[in-house]
């Protein structure tokens, strides 16, 4: 080895030691004849010093360093002198006072500090990420997510969980994106698809009788990207034969729990981890992923909208829509400017507008309420409506009257907003909650069909199935979902173990036989050799460890991630290839982007 000691693991007790470190210099600072640099390994820094009374050589090429380059140092291990100790370091009680340095290799002038945590441009962090890795946020956020992928596998072996791998190429799993396909060679004319998850081989291996399987699964979704998406991310995927709902709820309580006792000591959970119904969660919080940390509930108010003669209300009320609000304590002094913030907001989420109801004064007088509607409004409705949030004096009412899909997203909206500017969601805490009793379909009027809330193999409430072709509207299904802090974390169901039911609910959604059998062929005909019940989840492995970080983007917790176009601006991928190897797929580009690709290559 070039080194015996991490830079990070020195202390007190290598007083007197002779060490040989190797690592990056992380700053140098030129003080009184020496030269002070910090170096830098993957376990942290340490401060060595370069006296020209120990080595005047080392010295004076120390002088030559720059920030990032590489070097071998070695030297005694000794306290710091009084009052120079830096609390801030773990290794600040101490120093290497070296007498040999070796450059194993220069470095460029980095596009951006490493020793520093400034924000830098995007495009930067990605196309230089081996820099950007070396800040030590980056690392810890990884080393993180390597002690959580590590103790999941731990915690699940001891479970009687094994850990599976299925393939990568495959056939299309229906996730609800697009695929990614890969053409085959040998195959002329024929693709395999990435898999979206490994939703039907997880189940088909339960037919093979392994009951407990689980596996740090890479997913490809060809989707539209957010801070919450990757076209390429991981999963923790499991799934168990002869379960029923609870215990697969039950043993991911059991993990998140131990987990964060165990990665995070510092932060808290919500225990036990409430259950929410679908419709409960989306008439409280607007949406099925609601962060819990915080109240700011939402309460309907459409019955006393209906006693108003307020157009606005009046007219979405009659057309079938939704008048209802939240309310935010202390917010009643609220700027012109403030409120037009939140009237921006609202109609970003595709609301036409937001009535504002401000209790200005030191009772809850109608007499001291600020409101735009106030003229169309009486002071019972003010009474009402602060009745109905239990409000106090200071509260600022937030009012949508809209479709109810848009009242929801809205307040879902403004509700977030609001506990950001008025720092309630505690930072340390994690809260947990799982979501369940989804309707198993909904409604699509752009397909003309019924579509899956969760996916087409999720098992419908046993008591429901009578309707299933009845009334599919009010078949539950046996579906649930994870979400942590407003973040939809994982889902899973139930699912449909013999290949009758599946065919129906195929049908439900619009596949024709032929559709069935060219897609699912495997799967279904793998249900008529005793399939035991199972169920199973997954959980976005990516989204997991963000929250466990405090990050909120998965790109700080992915070593490798892709723009906002999918793009590894790194490698440059996806990129053009050589008119051979399409030659070699069978394939052909249509002509416009052949002619882009000349251009491209200069031809
Ligand atoms: P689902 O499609 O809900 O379920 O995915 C499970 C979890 O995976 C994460 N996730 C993503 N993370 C990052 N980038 C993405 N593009 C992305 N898409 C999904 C989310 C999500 O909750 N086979 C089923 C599970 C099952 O039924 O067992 C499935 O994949 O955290």
């Amino acid at each position: 080895m070039l080194k015996n000691y991490n830079c990070g693991d020195l202390g007190e007790r290598h007083a007197g030691q002779e060490v040989t470190l190797a690592g990056w210099v992380h700053r140098r600072r030129d003080h009184g004849g020496k030269v002070f640099i910090d170096l830098r390994d993957r376990e942290g820094v340490v401060q060595v010093v370069f006296n020209p009374q120990v080595s005047e050589p080392s010295c004076q090429l120390a002088g030559s360093l720059r920030s990032e380059y590489v070097i071998q140092v070695r030297g005694e291990v000794v306290p710091r002198p009084t009052g120079t100790e830096n609390p801030k370091l773990s290794t600040g009680g101490v120093e290497v006072v070296a007498r040999e340095l070796v450059i194993l290799n220069p470095s460029k002038t980095p596009p951006f500090y490493v020793s520093e945590d400034e924000e830098v441009e995007e495009s930067l962090c990605l196309k230089n990420r081996y820099l950007y890795l070396r800040r030590q946020r980056m690392k810890d956020n990884l080393l993180l997510r390597h002690r959580i992928i590590k103790f999941i596998r731990d915690f699940l072996d001891t479970k009687g969980f094994a850990e599976i791998e299925t393939p990568i190429l495959i056939k299309s799993t229906p996730e609800g994106a697009r695929d990614y396909l890969v053409p085959s060679r040998v195959n002329p004319g024929k693709f395999y698809a990435l898999p979206q998850s490994p939703q039907q081989l997880k189940q088909i291996l339960m037919v093979a009788g392994f009951d407990r399987y689980f596996q740090i699964a890479r997913c490809f979704r060809d989707e539209d990207l957010r801070a919450d998406r990757q076209p390429e991310f991981t999963q923790l995927d499991l799934e168990m034969s002869f379960v029923e709902m609870d215990d697969i709820l039950r043993l991911m309580e059991e993990l998140f729990v131990l987990l964060v006792q165990a990665t995070r000591p510092d932060m808290r959970v919500l225990k036990p981890f409430p259950h929410l119904s679908f419709a409960e969660a989306m008439e409280k919080y607007g949406t099925d992923k609601p962060d819990i940390r915080f109240g700011l509930e939402i309460r309907d108010l459409s019955d006393i909208a209906a006693t108003t003669d307020f157009r606005v209300f009046r007219s979405v009320l009659e057309s079938g829509g939704k008048v209802k609000g939240i309310c935010v304590p202390g917010c009643s002094h609220y700027t012109r400017h403030q409120l037009d913030e939140l009237i921006e907001l609202a109609k970003g989420c595709g609301a036409g507008g937001l009535t504002t109801v401000a209790f200005t004064g030191e009772t809850m007088n109608p007499d001291g309420v600020k409101s735009a509607a106030a003229k169309h409004l009486e002071s019972r409705h003010f009474e009402e409506m602060a009745a109905r949030f239990k409000a106090e004096p200071g509260a600022l009412l937030l009012i949508v009257a809209d479709k109810p899909e848009v009242v929801n997203k809205t307040l879902d909206g403004l509700r977030r907003e609001m506990a950001d500017r008025l720092g309630l969601a505690d930072p340390a805490l994690l809260a947990f909650a799982f979501v369940v009793d989804f309707p198993l379909l909904e409604w699509s009027d752009t397909t003309g069909n019924w579509d899956t809330m969760h996916h087409p193999f999720t098992a419908p409430r046993e008591d429901d199935l009578p309707f299933l072709e009845t009334e599919p509207a009010r078949v539950y299904g046996q579906h649930y979902d994870v979400g942590c802090n407003g973040c939809e974390l994982g889902s899973g169901s139930i699912r449909v173990h013999n290949r009758g039911l599946q065919e129906k609910i195929f049908g439900l959604l619009g596949y024709t036989d032929e559709q069935m059998q060219g897609r699912f062929s495997g799967l279904l005909e793998a249900l008529e050799y005793g399939a035991p019940p199972h169920g199973g989840i997954a959980i976005g492995l990516d989204r997991l460890v963000m929250l466990f970080a405090g990050e909120q983007s998965i790109r700080e917790v992915i070593a490798f991630p892709k723009n906002q176009n999918a793009v590894d601006v790194m490698l440059g991928s996806p990129s053009y290839v050589d008119t051979s190897q399409l030659d070699e797929l069978n394939l052909k580009l249509k002509h416009e982007i052949l002619r882009h690709d000349e251009k491209e290559q200069g031809v």
